[in-house]
């Protein structure tokens, strides 16, 4: 971990010194009371092609359904617009979470569930998501699928490039994934079915409190 470079990765509070919080006048306990469920960050990890978006956009319209507010945040989708800038160096992909970790705390406060779909293949940027947010806040979902299953489905064709060296740093072909040692969610897709992956989740938020169960809208 110490190679990964971190110091080189500027962090926002350093220039923001002299800029002064303005007091919101809609408070996030009001916000919470009027959605009728908890906030909280749904963030899938996994390999590309492991399936971390079509979970999270089945969990989203599963929650939809429930009367929840939600938002997807996606990775693909996500590096055409905010993160546009960045590549899939180890110093960009640490500041391309830092960002999504800033967004998704926002959408927190805004009282939604909001579930995020990216690699983030390194733990040291995901615990520091974890620390931004209250206990509770953030659920890690660790969507494992075994690498040569993600290969298989090649959704992209990014692997077969990745093989031939058209495409250098691809996770878990020459650049790292480090494997989450404690996630709050452990969802085996490669042995489930996606709507089965799916309930696994928004059980959790069930039994956890997050959401009530009864308050289906179709
Ligand atoms: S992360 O590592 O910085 O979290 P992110 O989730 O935003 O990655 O983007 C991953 C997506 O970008 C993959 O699903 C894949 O479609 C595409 N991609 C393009 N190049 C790479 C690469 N070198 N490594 C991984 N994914 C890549």
């Amino acid at each position: 971990m110490s190679e990964l470079p971190y110091k080189e990765v500027e962090v926002a509070g350093d220039k923001s010194s002299d800029v002064v919080w303005h007091q919101a006048s809609v408070s996030h306990e009001q916000r919470v009371e009027l959605n009728g469920h908890k906030p909280a960050v749904l963030w899938f990890t996994g390999l590309s092609g492991s399936g971390k978006s079509t979970v999270a956009n089945a969990v989203d319209r599963m929650l939809h359904d429930l009367g929840c507010k939600t938002y997807v945040l996606d990775g693909d989708n996500i590096r055409h617009g905010l993160n546009g800038d960045l590549s899939f160096s180890d110093k960009d992909r640490i500041e391309n979470i830092r960002r999504i970790g800033e967004v998704s705390k926002l959408f927190v406060d805004a009282g939604l569930l909001v579930s995020t779909a990216f690699i983030s293949p390194f733990t040291q940027d995901r615990e520091m998501v974890r620390q931004q947010l209250k206990q509770g806040e953030f659920i890690e979902v660790f969507i494992d699928t075994p690498i040569a299953v993600c290969e298989q489905r090649d959704p992209k064709g990014l692997y077969k490039k990745a093989r031939a060296g058209e495409i250098k740093n691809f996770t878990g072909i020459d650049s790292a994934y480090e494997l989450p040692e404690n996630p709050e969610i452990h969802v085996k897709t490669a042995e489930i079915s996606i709507k089965d992956c799916a309930e696994q989740v928004v059980n959790f938020l069930v039994d956890n409190g997050y959401v009530q169960s009864g308050t289906r809208n179709s």
